[in-house]
């Protein structure tokens, strides 16, 4: 299927094809088809582990086909390294930006850019702001600004703002708006936007439908490492394209069936420091209760300051009716605490060692200590988990380092969901989670609610926490805005109180 070079409106800027790549027994990718036209958004979809981000790994010569051929313009192309990528016009935003913690915000998105800009600071800080300005993000981020001082937001915004300055005729998404509050989210999809009338070709990785549904020209399904299909947006339904991803119908959406309440779990009176203030809330056995919230609302901070990652400087912390000291994350484990960070890789995994140990420890970060449970009874929980939450591995031995980026996630949730503890905090539990899983974790947390575990969800999905949640906290600006039992809450509701803290407080 020859293109001729010289045409310019040639449509297809990008055609992957019988792209193959094992990874030892691993057959990450049999065969997949791709293409990405200009001044459209194919969109990737598949559940944790079918194979995207190692697509995208190819594309951006990180890696090497064992199989198949890329097209660029009609003319076949082999990467050996990014760099060769980069020379083609094709960049590739990654999951995880690298981010140079001692260099401006300047520095950081022209490094290995150099050449376009100069060395000169002044002219480097202008071209900086004028790119910022161009692409809409001058508002959320400075272009002095160190590296180190920049939230996951826009360190994302950094990594975008690394490709689209290289003018480059393909981009890559893998995942943009994992780490993005709403209004950031905005700004994304208004550069996207932009790219797509400057005749850009775009693929954009994402779990959520919703952002698919309004972005997408087409879609292109993985299941397995295997090509199942692309489809145009106006020509598929939600419910087909999770057919072609999970290979079957997934059973009726989660219900929630409220468990009998038993006695006050947590009790936060007055609770404070220097991200929240006045903190009230109760939780009881057998309780799931929500907190919602915009970004930076303080609901991350808040699970942080119950699991001793923040020291408590007014109020009290109350366990089972006993006031607790909880100074460092020992003693919230110590007090039946169990608690999933939003950011599970960098604060909950071990990347070299394997599933198991993974799913298996409890992890006392303050001291550096590991403690490796050793009980077999809990080990065959964790195993279990493994098998529900669909973590697509080898076997449990195999490196956490080596999984996909959701199945990491999925392996911290395992070992909190089989740890039982008598309160469990869980930080955005499916963000980067595919549909198939997500009902499943709704499932294990009425079942945990059920054997009168205490639970309390952070998330910024509103459906997620209207759906899971007996009641729900809404925060806003450290503080606790308003208060919804299960049968009053509503999307509008919860964000009449996140904008503003004065509504009903
Ligand atoms: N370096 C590696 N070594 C061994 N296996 C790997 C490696 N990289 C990826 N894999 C495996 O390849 C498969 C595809 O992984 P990939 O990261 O592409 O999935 P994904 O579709 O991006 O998933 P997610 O939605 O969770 O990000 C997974 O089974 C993963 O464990
Ligand atoms: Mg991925």
């Amino acid at each position: 299927m020859s293109q001729d070079p010289q045409h310019p409106t040639d449509p297809i800027a990008l055609r992957a094809t019988g792209i193959t790549k094992n990874f030892g027994p691993v057959r990450a990718l049999k065969g997949v088809e791709l293409e990405l036209r200009a001044g459209e958004v194919t969109a990737l979809m598949g559940e944790n582990g079918a194979g995207k981000s190692t697509l995208l790994k190819i594309l951006n010569g990180d890696y090497r086909p064992d199989d198949g051929e890329l097209i660029i313009d009609g003319r076949p192309v082999v990467f050996t390294d990014p760099a060769d990528a980069r020379a083609a016009g094709l960049r590739v935003i990654a999951q995880e930006p690298e981010i140079i913690a001692a260099v401006s915000v300047a520095e950081n998105i022209f490094v290995g850019n150099l050449g376009t800009v100069g060395f000169n600071r002044r002219a480097l800080l202008r071209r900086t702001r004028e790119e910022l300005k161009r692409w809409g993000f001058d508002r959320v981020i400075r272009a002095e600004a160190l590296g180190s001082s920049l939230s996951p937001a826009q360190r994302q915004i950094v990594e975008i703002m690394r490709a689209v300055v290289s003018r480059p005729r393909i981009i890559c998404f893998d995942e943009p708006t994992s780490s993005l509050g709403d209004d950031e989210v905005g700004l994304l999809f208004a550069l996207i936007r932009q790219l797509q009338t400057e005749g850009i070709a775009i693929a954009y990785v994402s779990h959520r439908m919703a952002e698919i549904f309004r972005l997408a020209d087409r879609i292109t399904v993985l299941r397995d490492g295997a090509f199942v299909g692309t489809k145009r947006v106006d020509e598929t339904s939600h419910e087909e394209l999770v057919r072609m991803m999970v290979g079957r119908d997934l059973s009726q959406f989660f219900h929630r069936d409220p468990a009998p309440l038993g006695d006050t779990v947590l009790e936060l009176r007055g609770v404070g420091n220097q991200f929240v203030d006045g903190i009230d809330l109760t939780v009881r056995a057998g309780e799931v209760v929500g907190i919602a919230g915009l970004v930076g609302a303080g609901r991350s901070e808040l699970m942080k300051t119950i699991a001793g990652d923040y020291t408590v400087t007014s109020g009290e912390i109350v366990i089972s009716g006993q006031a607790r000291r909880i100074r460092q994350p020992a003693d919230s484990i110590r007090a039946g605490i169990g608690f999933a960070p939003e950011e599970r890789k960098a604060e909950a995994l071990l990347l070299q060692r394997s599933v198991r140990d993974n799913a298996a420890l409890v992890v006392l970060k303050s001291v550096s200590r590991w403690i490796f449970v050793d009980n077999r009874a809990e080990r065959a929980l964790a195993q279990e988990y493994v098998t529900r939450l669909r973590i697509r591995t080898p076997s449990t031995e195999q490196l956490v380092g080596n999984l996909s980026g959701g199945n990491q996630q999925k392996v911290v949730l395992a070992r909190w969901l089989a740890t039982k503890p008598k309160l469990l905090l869980l930080d955005e539990p499916t963000r980067g989670i595919d549909v198939g899983a997500k009902s499943e974790i709704y499932a294990i947390i009425d079942e945990l609610a059920h054997q009168g575990v205490a639970v309390v969800v952070v998330s910024s999905e509103l459906p997620e926490v209207l759906g899971v949640s007996d009641r729900i906290y809404v925060m806003a600006g450290g503080r606790i805005a308003g208060e919804l039992p299960r049968a009053d809450a509503t999307e509008e509701r919860i964000l009449a109180l996140a904008m503003d803290d004065e509504v009903l407080a």
